[in-house]
């Protein structure tokens, strides 16, 4: 690889500018994106080192000193609680010599003890000391130098991030007009979201991107890719022809609608244009049915977090899937459980690169902590159903990923296309509430492109966030 930070333009190894690999006219990019180790180290260096990435929940770590081990593009890191009550993020890796110092997937303590030499560090990743140190460091350890490597963080809607880039954009800029949609789908009630037990984690042989494009916004796959959830008469997929396409900063949201629909033949009317004005009204028809979720109890603390504005988009549009770039996806839903019972859908998605032909699938479920048992344990059962290691979803969507990713090997087949020209107009429908651009009527290609032109800016800035060194 060359020309990374001099001004010329960024080549692979056989000389292949990167711009090659991209066609904006045509809104094409190359296969050869998915299985190029040049590609995925400069996604390491410049996508996964540079932009915000989804750690974990705050009720993960819910009293000081629990922690989570994690990863942030291909570094373990841990996620922990402070004494004081602050979320830290830290490589998981000995200034020492090298050792993962924190081998457990999740816990509770006072320290961190690399279980090589033994060097301690604290629940904020400071270095504390070492075995024999008065002894063997006769100069004295700078412990001040010496700490755990911390990254930035920052949270929203519970959703804690993390980014190497201490002076680029804060978390607010990375999630734009997608932060309005994520307090909507996660942070409603007074108690909170929590997550159910720890992350299901399954490795998937494919490149990450294929999940992160698809993430931004491709409804279009559903009806095909999904279909056998239809044929097997859960599901009508013309319930999925109604929504709106969302684009801010490469994140995209994905929204149908359904609760006034469902409610018609009631004598409550919503106007759309003035939410304020609303208001008692749109609460009404979310008590009688409320947001995947939550219960009708739930729906009176709605205004206690959430704007009007945001209140009316939870009538119009309750059924939320958003794409934060590079890797994420928070889905919010109404789903079956095994049985075919209606049930809310809520979980988040990372997909975590390991080398370019494979990533790790991260999935979280979410629910109410103010809901009834029985409501946590549909939600639990429909989001696994749907979205786990064994969901009708997930396997479905593995397995084009994992057989595209196979094509993308090929001597032929390898200087293919992906292809997004189903083209569409920023349109705003008629009283619509929230931020961000919008797609409506939706399906088209234009999510997963901003997706794919946020991936190339960030992909071909030269500066890479400098690493602190060791001293
Ligand atoms: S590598 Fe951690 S103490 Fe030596
Ligand atoms: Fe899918």
């Amino acid at each position: 690889m060359g020309g990374a930070d001099d001004g010329r333009e960024t080549c692979l190894r056989d000389g292949t500018p990167l711009s090659a690999l991209f066609d904006a006219d045509e809104r094409t990019v190359s296969l050869r994106l998915l299985n190029d180790r040049d590609v995925h180290q400069l996604e390491l260096d410049r996508v996964f080192a540079r932009t915000w990435l989804f750690i974990g929940h705050e009720s993960e770590i819910p009293e000081p000193g629990d922690f989570v081990a994690r990863h942030m593009g291909e570094d373990p890191v841990i996620l922990t609680r402070g004494q004081d009550g602050t979320p830290h993020v830290m490589l998981n890796v000995c200034t020492h010599r090298g050792m993962t110092v924190c081998r457990s997937d999740t816990g509770n303590t006072a320290t961190f003890k690399c279980p090589y030499h033994g060097w301690v560090f604290g629940t904020d990743g400071r270095m504390l000391g070492a075995p024999f140190e008065r002894d063997f460091y006769r100069g004295g350890l700078d412990k001040s130098s010496l700490g755990l490597r911390k990254a930035r963080t920052e949270t929203h809607a519970g959703l804690v991030f993390a980014t190497w880039d201490h002076n680029g954009p804060s978390l607010a800029d990375h999630l734009g007009d997608l932060a309005w949609y994520l307090e909507l789908m996660l942070a409603r009630t007074d108690a909170g979201l929590e997550i159910v037990g720890s992350p299901q984690r399954f490795i998937v042989d494919s490149n990450w991107k294929l999940a992160g494009e698809q993430w931004s916004g491709d409804s279009y796959h559903t009806m095909t890719t999904h279909k056998s959830i239809e044929d097997l008469g859960f599901f009508k997929f013309t319930s999925l022809l109604q929504g709106i396409h969302v684009s801010s900063n490469g994140n995209g949201l994905i929204g149908i609608g359904e609760i006034q629909a469902a409610v018609n033949d009631t004598d409550t009317t919503v106007a759309t244009d003035d939410a304020t004005a609303n208001l008692s009204a749109n609460l009404e028809l979310l008590r009688k049915m409320p947001p995947g979720g939550m219960t009708a109890e739930l729906v009176d603390q709605l205004p206690n977090h959430l704007t009007p504005q945001q209140i009316q988009t939870l009538v119009t549009t309750p059924l939320m899937i958003a794409g934060i770039f590079p890797n994420m996806l928070v889905w919010t839903d109404r789903g079956f459980d095994s049985d075919g019972n209606i049930a809310a859908i809520q979980r988040i998605h990372v997909a975590q690169p390991k080398g370019p032909g494979s990533f790790e699938f991260c999935s979280w479920v979410l629910t109410e902590r103010g809901a009834p048992e029985e409501l946590k344990t549909s939600i639990r059962r429909a989001s696994t159903f749907a979205g786990g290691i064994s969901g009708w979803i997930e396997q479905d969507d593995a397995d084009m990923w994992q057989a595209i990713q196979h094509n993308a090997r090929g001597h032929q087949a390898r200087h293919g296309h992906l292809r997004y020209n189903t083209l569409s107009q920023p349109s705003r429908p008629p009283g619509w509430q929230g931020p961000g651009t919008t797609y409506s009527p939706y399906m088209r290609d234009e999510n997963q492109w901003n997706w794919w032109l946020r991936y190339h800016h960030t992909l071909t800035q030269p500066v890479t966030p400098p690493v602190q060194g060791d001293k």
